[in-house]
Parts: structure tokens; sequence; C-alpha cells
């Protein structure tokens, strides 16, 4: 029936209304911190590009993880910058690695936080790629692969409650699933970066974990930004080959394929709001043009109305304390 039998306004008069009727929620239950984790004692250092982010040595960041738990924050998401790095991305899958370290800290002080590894050789190569380049420059699939799972397998070893490979390679979940499943880890759950886009906003995590490739791009195992359908083959591919999350990435750019990819699949879904995303919110809330709470507190609802579970967030901590 049609005005002015119909008013929408009648159910938007209260709080108590608006509540009522609110189809998508938004709690700390739903954020995933990142964090980066530097070789090195005593380190606390901000980020130029993403100001209130840090990048934190393993004492600092374990300190650092108790705030993001006292926050209300259950789950973050690690990422390692070595000492050195090399052609082959030896620091990634050796079990005195930064992110193997870091990972028995964090467990051995908080127990009940959950971490997730970020599985990737790019901040452990010379030349930054997520892969081994031929002598071309081409990034080598099947050998990256197994590497790629040689460090899924030292992550869980090390106590990793999930691992998430971020490289983009072809296979690289089965090869990962196989060898948990080898290696003892049957109930370590994967969470695939399935759809990771080609994006100009991973410039400022770049700046933070150091992995800006030395040559080329990234464009020839990262997706297209043009495509949606093929974000949908790679979710189905994934899960086929043993995913138990799938991911987005990144988020607010990508809401379509959020909503795609949980429509196709059914299946748990991560959406990444990535570094782009968090320094220009930060950027525009620090020069006053935007109210930061509650463009972020819009920004996370967006995605999760989209269609995502879970959101991997810079903001986590923060979003936490205002939904608090
Ligand atoms: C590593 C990786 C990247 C991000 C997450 N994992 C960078 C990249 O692919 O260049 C980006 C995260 C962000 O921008 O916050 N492969």
């Amino acid at each position: 029936m049609p005005f002015p039998a119909t008013r929408m306004r009648r159910l938007r008069g209260t709080d108590t209304f608006r509540a009522l009727v609110r189809e998508t929620e938004l709690s700390p239950a739903h954020l995933i911190m990142p964090a980066f984790v530097i070789a090195g004692e005593g380190i606390r250092e901000e980020i130029p590009s993403m100001p209130g982010v840090e990048r934190y040595s393993i004492s600092n960041l374990v300190e650092h993880a108790g705030e993001v738990v006292a926050a209300g924050i259950g789950t973050m998401l690690i990422f390692g910058i070595p000492a050195d790095k090399d052609e082959v991305g030896s620091g990634a899958y050796d079990d005195e690695g930064i992110v193997q370290m870091a990972v028995r800290a964090l467990k051995e002080a908080h127990p009940d936080l959950t971490v997730i590894t970020d599985v990737c050789l790019c901040e452990y190569t010379s030349h930054g790629h997520c892969g081994i380049p031929d002598a071309d420059g081409k990034i080598q699939n099947d050998l990256s692969v197994e590497l790629i799972a040689k460090t899924a397998i030292s992550h869980a070893d090390a106590g990793a409650d999930a691992v998430a490979p971020s490289d983009m390679m072809d296979g690289r979940v089965g090869a990962i699933r196989f060898q948990l499943d080898e290696e003892g880890h049957p109930d370590v759950p994967i969470l695939a970066y399935s759809a990771k886009y080609s994006s100009a906003f991973y410039g400022p995590f770049r700046d933070a974990a150091e992995s800006t490739p030395g040559f080329g791009d990234r464009r020839g195992y990262q997706m297209d930004p043009s495509n949606a359908a093929e974000a949908v083959r790679e979710a189905e591919l994934d899960l086929e080959e043993g995913a138990d999350m799938l991911m987005v990435k990144p988020a607010t750019p990508y809401m379509d394929i959020i909503r795609r990819v949980k429509e196709a699949t059914g299946a748990p879904l991560a959406a990444y709001h990535v570094s782009g995303e968090y320094s220009a919110l930060k950027a525009a809330a620090l020069n006053g043009w935007l109210d930061e709470r509650q463009a972020v507190l819009e920004t996370l609802t967006g995605i999760r109305r989209a269609g995502a579970d879970a959101i991997i967030t810079y903001y986590a901590k923060e979003a936490a304390g205002w939904l608090q």
C-alpha cells in the first residue's frame, strides 16, 4: 500500500525501533586485527603512510596483542618482516623465522587469542615477488607453491591457529591442505585469499612490509580489477582444494565481489579492508574532513552488509572500542 498508508519513517523514529529492524550487525567478534612483526628488539615504530599502525618486534607485539584482546578482538593476522631477504625467501619457511617465533610467543602469552598467519614469500624475497621468478622474471607457479606450502606447515608447527595464503599461485590451497594433513595438522583451517585483486590500495602495506616488487608488478598472479565472474571461479576452485574460509581483497572497491562470492558459494567469507582503504579514511579524519568514528563504522557495516562474515581491518582495535 502506498503513501499515506505506508510511511517508511515510522520504524525510524526511535532507537528501539531502529534496533528491532536492523538487518546487519557489526560487533568486535567479526573483526580481525592485522599486525606487522619485525626482527629486532624493543622496536615499536609508526608506519608513515599508516598513521596509528606500528611495526613491533616480538615482545612489543605480545604487548600490543594484550591491548587488542582487552579491546574485545579475538583474532589477529600476522605479517613478518625478516632481518634478511634472499632470492628464494628462505626466511618464510625457517622454523626460527620471524613469524614462527612471533606465533610461539603470542600463543604462550595469550593462549585464547586466535592467531592466523599470512602465508606468502613477498616479504622474504629480495625481489619482493610472492613467488620465485625464472630467468625472464616470470613467477614460477609450481616451484613457488612448494615453498609456500612449506611456509604454511612451519607456521602450523609453530602453533598458528589458521594459515592464510595470499600469493595467488594456482593450486596452493590443495598443496597446503595435503601437507597440513600429512604433517599432523588436520584441524588447522585455511583462510584462502581467493579473490585478491592487483590493487593500488596495497601501497601503504608495501611500505610497512618492505615488499614492493623490485621489478615488474603482480598482475601476472593477482586478479584484474575488471573481473567478477573470475572471482567466483577462484572461490570455487579454492573450496574444491580444501579452503575452509574464503577472502575477497580489497573490500570497499569490491563490494559486488563480496556479494557474488557469498551468494555463489555460501562459504564462510572474510573481506580485507586493506592498508590503502585504512590510510584514505585516516588521512581524511586527520584533516578533519570526515567524522572518523562514523565513517569507519559505516564502512565496516557496509562490508558486512555486502556479505562478509569477518573483516580484516587495521581499524579493528579502535572499532571494537567504539562498538563497546
Ligand atoms: C602479501 C600481502 C599483501 C597484502 C596482504 N598480503 C601485499 C601485496 O600483495 O602486495 C596487502 C594488505 C594491505 O594492503 O593491507 N602478498
